[in-house]
């Protein structure tokens, strides 16, 4: 069913979060992990992680993207009927982390203003805010009064010192402002899933970490995110969302496709998955052959781990013929910009994905983007928007600017924060929310300070 625009319900703004710390990948950090740089900067594809200071946690953080974007769109807090936060670093058990933002904000628009909204928190690893997403178009499609909805993503991305995920770490959040009429992007409602009991990361209570198994976790990400583009597809050719002419493929109706990025080289790997997978019934997929020699099969090996290895070695090839590297390019690269200088913000590493495209003012009216997300565990997700006639009027959040200006911190001091060891702030909190204290309850307590 084709929607009156009146109907359409989407992104309306969005407005990041970054702490003012960072580390770089290369320097002190390689050199003590006795890693070769270039594996960080070119195999990993991470220049600098984001890291959060001693006041800092994902409830301020979540406070402050709000804060802007409530700024940034003039909206009150009454104009605000829910706010769902997709978070996996709650910051405690039972009461939600929306309690504590609202709590926040409060002391800046006055307390009771957001009496009437209600909040959530969604837990699904990094694919968490892009359910509460989901979730909360179908209540803008419904809502009667005038009301937006915000989802929030917010994280810190933390593995143990020395380990191999300690380079894909990071930290901050996204605010999406969800309304019907959106000047961003509208979203098409043709979502596509996949979901299955998987190992490959997972943070048992009371640990501070995820255990993570890393390569089945790639593994788990790429089978994840083509099932689900394989249920988009359907779905989106069965509703004739998208009708294809002799020789195309669905990818080909996409002019952006944007990852759930935990580190930026894994947006090149489920790139490379999906348009191998999209491609291969194609006549173009002669070309492809003629650079890189036949597709391995099943039947031409004696076993499925000798077929398994050459697959992986066809798959790297493929990632480096002509034809995957100009879409590469066109479609992709764009999108990990700010997570090379930010590093991995678990469920909003997506939309800081969005958020480089809006920066770089790569998005035109009329595209369509496609949105793969992932969450371990394992789920994906895969839906599409159209980027709105007045996205390009939306002024720039200088993020670049923003990224520019964050002070680099040692390594002893990035080991100390890491291992809650730092009593003092590093940075005197200026014009932010800022956790003060935990009493002897457990009950945190937060305040602006100018
Ligand atoms: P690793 O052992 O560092 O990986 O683990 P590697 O040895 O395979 O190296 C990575 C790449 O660097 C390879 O590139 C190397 O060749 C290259 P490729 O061969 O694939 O093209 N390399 C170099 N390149 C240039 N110069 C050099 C050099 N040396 C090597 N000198 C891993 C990497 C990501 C597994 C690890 O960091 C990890 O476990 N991270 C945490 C888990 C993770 O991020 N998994 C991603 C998928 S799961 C996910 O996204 C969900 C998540 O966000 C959580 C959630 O959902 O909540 C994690």
């Amino acid at each position: 069913m084709i929607q009156p625009p009146g109907d359409q319900v989407g992104v309306d703004d969005l407005s990041v979060h970054i702490p003012k710390l960072f580390l770089s990948a290369a320097g002190e950090f390689s050199s003590a992990r006795d890693i070769n740089p270039a594996k960080l900067t070119r195999g990993i594809g991470i220049e600098e992680m984001a890291v959060p200071d001693a006041h800092e946690d994902a409830a301020t953080m979540a406070a402050m993207s709000l804060l802007e974007l409530m700024k940034r769109n003039d909206i009150s807090p009454e104009e605000i009927g829910k706010i769902y936060i997709g978070t996996e670093s709650a910051v405690d058990e039972a009461k939600a982390m929306g309690t504590y933002v609202i709590g926040m904000l409060e002391k800046i628009y006055g307390e009771g203003s957001f009496q009437d909204c209600s909040t959530v928190e969604f837990k699904s690893a990094c694919i968490g805010t892009t359910l509460a997403l989901e979730s909360l178009s179908y209540w803008a499609a419904q809502e009667d009064d005038g009301r937006v909805g915000i989802v929030i993503a917010s994280d810190i991305a933390k593995y143990p010192l020395r380990s191999p995920g300690e380079y894909t770490q990071g930290a901050g959040s996204v605010s999406l402002l969800v309304k019907r009429r959106p000047r961003l992007l509208s979203l098409e409602k043709d979502f596509g899933s996949f979901t299955k009991d998987e190992n490959d990361f997972f943070r048992p209570p009371g640990a501070s970490t995820a255990v993570v198994n890393g390569k089945h976790s790639n593994f788990c990400y790429i089978n994840a995110v083509t099932g689900a583009f394989d249920a988009f597809a359907k779905r989106a050719l069965r509703k004739g969302t998208i009708r294809l002419k002799e020789g195309e493929c669905l990818a080909d109706h996409i002019s952006h496709l944007l990852f759930h990025i935990p580190y930026p080289r894994m947006a090149e790997y489920a790139s490379a998955a999906i348009f191998r997978h999209c491609w291969r019934s194609l006549p173009r997929w002669e070309e492809v052959e003629a650079e890189i020699g036949s597709e391995p099969k099943p039947s031409d090996y004696p076993s499925f781990d000798l077929f398994t290895l050459a697959d992986a070695d066809f798959g790297k090839r493929f990632a480096r013929t002509n034809l995957f590297l100009e879409e590469f390019k066109a479609k992709v690269l764009d999108t990990t910009d700010i997570s090379r200088r930010v590093g991995n913000i678990y469920t909003g590493s997506i939309y800081l994905g969005l958020a480089s495209l809006i920066e770089l003012r790569k998005l035109h009216p009329a595209e369509r983007i496609c949105f793969c997300a992932y969450g371990s565990g394992c789920s994906s997700l895969v839906f599409s928007g159209i980027v709105q006639p007045d996205a390009s009027s939306l002024p720039s959040r200088d993020l670049e600017k923003r990224l520019d200006e964050r002070k680099q911190i040692r390594l002893e001091e990035y080991e100390r924060l890491h291992e809650g060891k730092m009593e003092k702030s590093i940075l005197q909190p200026s014009e932010e929310f800022a956790l003060l204290s935990i009493d002897h309850q457990g009950y945190r307590h937060y305040d602006y300070l100018d």
